[in-house]
């Protein structure tokens, strides 16, 4: 049996950083809104050659590229042990509207390199290592965040709900998938799910998406849990009609109602106490949308989440209590109150914060403990298989939006620091 010692693969670890940035570059090109924003719908056109310029990669890196029925993408090197489950990596390529080109990306990008500088220094995998490009971690287009890792995860519910999935554009998620390249059979769905046991590990690398490693100048976060994450759709339906003619008491203004149960929204989450506690309506859209019309219908979208479940739950039953309230006091009906998902959140595997610890120390990186506020596909990653994550630094912090920014060091760092924790789980 081949074996390394790491002593010799630490110090000839190697990132091609060079090649990387121009990577990140490029694939920054396939978007639909003007640099510096990036924005990439799933199954768009510019997300299907996004979708090309790693398969590319993949096969230009050794690996041997296969999708599944909705477009994961795995890229797999295998191991001197092929018999074992394979250690995974890797994140999304999807990118919101008028975001940046690192969220996600460099847990792709970083991968794939994280291979060629394990290729290069040398080192044979005894288990199977895979790169994987998860489909749409992002809720954009199906209002459904992410979509493959949870199908993965062998989520039921949600390979039913997609049966009857629309986009906002009403064309379905099966003809959008077929557009794509892929499948237009309900029936194929439960193909994604994963045998439990596929993976022995899974690590993702990531921006951090707050300012903490900057702040304090630190070049790796080790994960050790990703908060839970819910969404709920809300709808109410007034009466409309005429902005000048209707007298304010003879009204029932279902925008009012949204724009009070958005307020209530923030008073929820502040009652918590908490800091970790956290809410948002990143969508409010009224219905018919003219300024001399009073709105007849209102949409919201609400975000909340928090590391403790129980404390976002009771936020998210305050919330339900409090339209209802409204709908009465205002006489609008509450037409949808639809929890889309309220996830928990999970733990990362003490055996991978370990290896992540040693290879940070080995590394001669400075390392830190911390939460994940954003979610990530290793949040359901975590339900079949050990999981752990890497953040890397980011400029003040930002993202989701086109100032998002790290590195070439930074990320350079991560890719050394993933590079040699995958080595060792492999050797696991
Ligand atoms: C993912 O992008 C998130 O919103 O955390
Ligand atoms: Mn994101
Ligand atoms: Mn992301
Ligand atoms: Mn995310």
């Amino acid at each position: 049996e081949p074996h390394s010692s790491f002593q010799n693969t630490v110090s000839s670890l190697s990132v091609d950083t060079q090649s990387l940035q121009k990577q990140i570059d490029e694939l920054s090109t396939f978007s639909d809104t003007p640099a510096p924003s990036v924005t990439r719908i799933l199954y768009s056109d510019k997300d299907v050659l996004a979708r090309r310029f790693i398969k590319n990669l993949m096969g230009l890196s050794g690996l041997s590229v296969r999708e599944d029925a909705i477009g994961n993408i795995f890229g797999r090197w295998e191991g001197y042990n092929p018999d074992l489950s394979a250690v995974g990596t890797g994140s999304h390529i999807d990118a919101i509207p008028y975001s940046g080109k690192y969220d996600g990306v460099v847990g792709v990008l970083g991968a794939i390199e994280a291979i060629n500088v394990l290729k290069r220094s040398g080192f044979k995998p005894k288990r199977s290592l895979e790169v994987i490009l998860f489909t749409s971690e992002e809720p954009t287009r199906f209002g459904i965040s992410c979509l493959g890792s949870r199908l993965m995860a062998g989520s039921k519910a949600l390979a039913n709900a997609l049966k009857t999935t629309v986009d906002g554009q009403n064309i379905s998620f099966f003809d959008a998938a077929q557009s794509a390249g892929y499948t237009k059979d309900e029936g194929d769905l439960s193909s994604v799910f994963l045998e439990k046991g596929s993976y022995s590990a899974f690590v993702e690398l990531h921006i951090e998406q707050g300012p903490i490693l900057e702040d304090e100048g630190i070049s790796i976060g080790i994960v050790t849990a990703i908060a839970a994450p819910a969404s709920i759709k809300v709808d109410f339906e007034g009466n409309g009609g005429h902005a000048g003619a209707v007298l304010m008491p003879n009204r029932n203004d279902a925008g009012l109602a949204a724009a009070e149960l958005a307020l209530v929204v923030e008073r929820h989450v502040l009652e918590s106490g908490s800091i970790d506690t956290v809410g948002t309506v990143g969508i409010l859209e009224l219905h018919p949308g003219a300024i001399n019309s009073i709105p007849s219908k209102s949409h919201l979208e609400i975000d909340t989440r928090d590391i403790d479940e129980e404390r976002r739950n009771i936020v998210i039953e305050k919330i339900h209590q409090s339209a209802i309230t409204i709908v009465s006091k205002r006489g609008v009906n509450l037409s949808k109150f639809k929890i889309v998902n309220q996830d928990p959140p999970a733990l990362s595997d003490k055996s991978i914060l370990e290896a992540m610890e040693a290879s940070s120390k080995e590394l001669n990186l400075t390392h830190k403990f911390m939460i994940s506020r954003a979610y990530h596909d290793s949040l359901f990653m975590a339900r079949v298989s050990p999981m752990g994550m890497i953040f890397i630094p980011c400029y003040k912090g930002y993202s989701h939006k086109p100032e998002e920014y790290a590195s070439s060091q930074d990320i350079s760092n991560g890719v050394k620091v993933l590079a040699l924790t995958l080595a060792k789980l492999s050797l696991q």
